[in-house]
């Protein structure tokens, strides 16, 4: 199993949103050739499960909170997946009991409650050695999952640290604001001090979010670009960035789905595959090819699509 943390220190820059579309293309993608890929939602604001069709609320059962906390092996982490299907007439998630046509098998989910509000607390004060915790939870899941992708909390509390002690690859999503990028350099020092005890540790990428068209977002852009090559830190950046778009909420609210589900051809939904495929250059695993030819795809049907526009403005101009 391949692991991907998404994480900043600063709140709402699209950490979740983005684990979330990365999980559900890779799921789809990986779904054909019978592999899979698991989700850990590590926020107790349960954002994933909800985005996944399964909200907290409903949630009955151990969790992930349980599984960290019970040394004793009585929980363990296959004892809280939740899965999770697609129906793809609606592009909906949907439960699987009260499904009638064909589904397509979505991520599999480890849950998460409000409960998990005190982890940070219990773990530093109930475990003998918090910090790889998330580590010795994984290994029976090695061979069950090509992919484990995480959905951390913002903030760098004892949660958070034992992910980044357990996982291959760092995923930073930054709003372009000063305090977005205050939250990717607060992530990337962590990152530093995690590779002490990781020493496998790397950044997977850097991607921009809830882009907007304004002056100030291009300015910030150009100064993280530029700050990371001052300090020739290990952390792609890249070029494709989410656009601030109405899409992405009205998948969710109008569609009950995901931009990515619903709006495959929207640009948002184009950046997260755009993105994903950003990030499997370096993190490899059996998803690369398949992203990689389906964004080849997507690229050139989008160039094409550009050359006929070109080429209907220069008719209408001979045209006037
Ligand atoms: N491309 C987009 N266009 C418009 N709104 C977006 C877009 N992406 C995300 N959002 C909105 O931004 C908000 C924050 O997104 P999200 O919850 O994924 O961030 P987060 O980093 O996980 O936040 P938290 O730190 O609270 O966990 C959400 O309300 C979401 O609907
Ligand atoms: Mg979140």
């Amino acid at each position: 199993m391949l692991t991907i943390a998404y994480t900043s220190e600063k709140g709402g820059v699209v950490k979740t949103g983005s684990t979330t579309m990365h999980a559900v293309l890779l799921a789809t993608a990986l779904a054909a050739v019978g592999k899979h890929v698991l989700v850990f939602d590590i926020d107790p604001q349960g954002h994933t499960g909800k985005l996944l069709g399964h909200p907290r609320e409903k949630h009955v059962g151990p969790t992930i909170k349980d599984v960290i906390l019970d040394e004793t092996g009585a929980v363990t982490i296959k004892d809280v997946i939740v899965p999770t299907y697609i129906d793809p007439e609606t592009a909906r998630f949907v439960d699987v009991k009260q499904a009638t046509g064909k589904l397509v098998r979505g991520p599999d989910l480890v849950p998460i409650t409000l409960a998990a509000n005190t982890l940070d607390f219990d773990m530093k004060s109930k475990l003998d050695y918090w910090p790889d915790r998330i580590h010795e939870i994984l290994q029976p899941l090695q061979e069950d999952y090509a992919y484990g992708l995480f959905d951390c909390p913002p903030g760098l509390l004892a949660p958070t640290m034992s992910v980044y002690s357990a996982v291959n690859f760092l995923a930073f999503p930054i709003t372009p604001d000063v305090l977005g990028v205050e939250g990717f350099q607060g992530a990337v020092s962590a990152m530093q001090r995690a590779q002490k005890r990781n020493t496998t540790l790397r950044a997977a990428g850097a991607f921009f979010t809830k882009v907007h068209t304004w002056r100030t977002d291009k300015d910030v852009m150009e100064q993280v670009a530029s700050l990371i090559q001052q300090s020739k830190l290990d952390v792609p950046l890249f070029e494709t960035t989410v656009p601030e778009s109405k899409d992405y909420n009205e998948a969710i609210t109008e569609d009950g789905s995901l931009v990515v589900l619903s709006r495959p051809d929207s640009k948002c939904a184009r950046a997260y595959w755009y993105i994903l495929d950003n990030l499997l250059e370096r993190v490899g695993g059996p998803a690369q090819p398949l992203i990689k030819s389906a964004v080849t795809a997507m690229r050139e049907e989008e160039q094409k699509a550009e050359e006929e526009r070109k080429l209907s403005r220069k008719v209408a101009r001979k045209g006037v």
